[in-house]
Parts: structure tokens; C-alpha cells; sequence
């Protein structure tokens, strides 16, 4: 059977689970998985050590210079078989999924500047296919012609469970009022923003996995994946 390597575009709101399925899918697939957001996260954390983020104020004229000097990377980790990224050669997979990067990446992730140079890099990781690549604007603007475009949704009482779940097993002290603060904020900046604000593509298939288990979910896919592509 002829062995088709299609791109599979996945977008949602924060805490969908949109990276977990996009890990798992690319690991049945043999694709490469690409999680869009730990590249926003990685520039927040380099903005917050270089003090171009100031008391949750974004300095955005000191960032937009200092762009050319962030390089970002993947690397897989072979213990987990997972792609970490890498800010300026240094792993900073855990550190970009602390509060202090999550309360101010949505303020980054709406400037312009910053977000010409994260898509320009991710269509260079996707020019071959055989990607999946999760976000905000993976169908819409990165990869409009994806053969696959998902939009994930869940209950926001679902996401804060998951999400707080998640950092107290990273051993991180925080509220679920403060976690479902968070996502709240974050979806409405995400949302309303004027570059590419998160929306529903029309060609998008749509799935709530509030009622799924992950696995539920990836058969759900793989289903589509197998049915509607000459997908080994
Ligand atoms: O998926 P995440 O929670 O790690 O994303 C972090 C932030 O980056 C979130 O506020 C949305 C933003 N983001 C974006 O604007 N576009 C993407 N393709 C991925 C993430």
C-alpha cells in the first residue's frame, strides 16, 4: 500500500489534552509531533530572563529586537521518546510549563513580530508532511492546506481539573481557582487577539473529549486518520 505522509493540524483551547493526542497520534504514525505552544512558552521564558517582561508587563520593543537572538530546537528525550525543546541549546521543557511562564505567554503570543518568526520555523519543520503539530493556528494560518484539521474542545471544569492535576504531580503548589483563572484569561486573549486569534476552521473536525478517556479519543482519530488517508 502506497505510504502517504499527510500533515495533521490540531488547534483548541489551553488544556484540551491537544498535545497529549498529538503525541500519541504522531507516535502511531511515525510522524513527527511538533507541540507549537512550547515554542511561545520558550520565548516568554527567555523575554522573563532577559527582563523584557517586567511585573506581567511585556516590554514589546526590547523583545522584537532581541528576536534574532533567540534559537529554539527539538531534541527527542529517549527515555520518554517525546521532543523537548531547546532555548539557545538549553532544555527548558519543565521550566516553560512553570505559572510564571503561563501567566504572561498569551501576552507574547500576541505579538506580531514574535509570531512571524515561531511560524516561519514551524512550516520549515513541516515542509516534508508526516507532521503533527498542535496550537492555536496550526490549521487556520500555519498549515491552512492540512489533509487533517481537528479542533479539540472540553468542559472548562474538565480542563482545570487536568491542568491542576498535572502540576501538583510536577510538584507545583497552586489553586484549581487559580488554574481555571488562568485558562479563562488565556482563551480570551487567544481568542480575541488580532493575529491570528484561535478560531474554528470550516474544514476542521470537530471533538469534545470532555466525556473521553485519552484513549478513547486516539482510536476516535486514528479511525479518521486510517479511514480517509492511505495512512499505513
Ligand atoms: O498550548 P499552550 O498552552 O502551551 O500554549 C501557550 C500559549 O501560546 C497560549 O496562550 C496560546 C499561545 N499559542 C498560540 O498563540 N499559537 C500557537 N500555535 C500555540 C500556542
Amino acid at each position: 500500500m502506497e505510504t502517504t505522509k499527510i500533515t495533521i493540524a490540531i488547534d483548541g483551547f489551553s488544556s484540551c489534552g491537544k498535545s497529549t493526542l498529538a503525541k500519541d497520534l504522531a507516535k502511531e504514525l511515525k510522524y513527527i509531533f511538533i507541540d507549537s505552544g512550547a515554542m511561545y512558552r520558550a520565548v516568554t521564558l527567555y523575554a522573563l530572563n532577559t527582563n523584557c517582561i517586567q511585573e506581567g508587563i511585556v516590554n514589546q520593543t526590547a523583545l522584537i529586537e532581541s528576536l534574532n537572538d533567540i534559537e529554539l530546537h527539538f531534541e527527542l528525550n529517549p527515555t520518554t521518546n517525546s521532543p523537548e525543546i531547546l532555548l539557545n541549546g538549553l532544555n527548558v521543557a519543565h521550566e516553560i510549563r512553570t505559572p510564571r511562564v503561563a501567566k504572561v505567554v498569551a501576552k507574547v503570543a500576541e505579538i506580531k513580530e514574535v509570531r512571524k518568526k515561531l511560524v516561519l520555523e514551524q512550516r520549515k519543520i513541516g515542509a516534508n508532511g508526516g507532521l503533527v503539530m498542535d496550537g492555536r493556528d496550526i490549521g487556520s494560518v500555519v498549515f491552512p492546506n492540512a489533509e487533517l484539521k481537528l479542533f479539540i474542545t472540553a468542559s472548562i471544569q474538565v480542563r482545570t481539573n487536568r491542568r491542576h492535576a498535572e502540576l501538583l504531580s510536577k510538584g507545583i503548589e497552586i489553586s484549581k481557582q487559580d488554574v481555571q483563572l488562568n485558562l479563562e484569561e488565556r482563551d480570551l486573549i487567544d481568542s480575541e487577539r488580532k493575529e491570528s486569534p484561535l478560531k474554528q476552521t470550516d474544514d476542521a473536525i470537530v471533538i469534545d473529549n470532555t466525556e473521553l478517556t485519552k484513549k478513547e479519543q486516539l482510536n476516535k482519530v486514528l479511525n479518521l486518520v486510517k479511514h480517509s488517508f492511505k495512512v499505513k
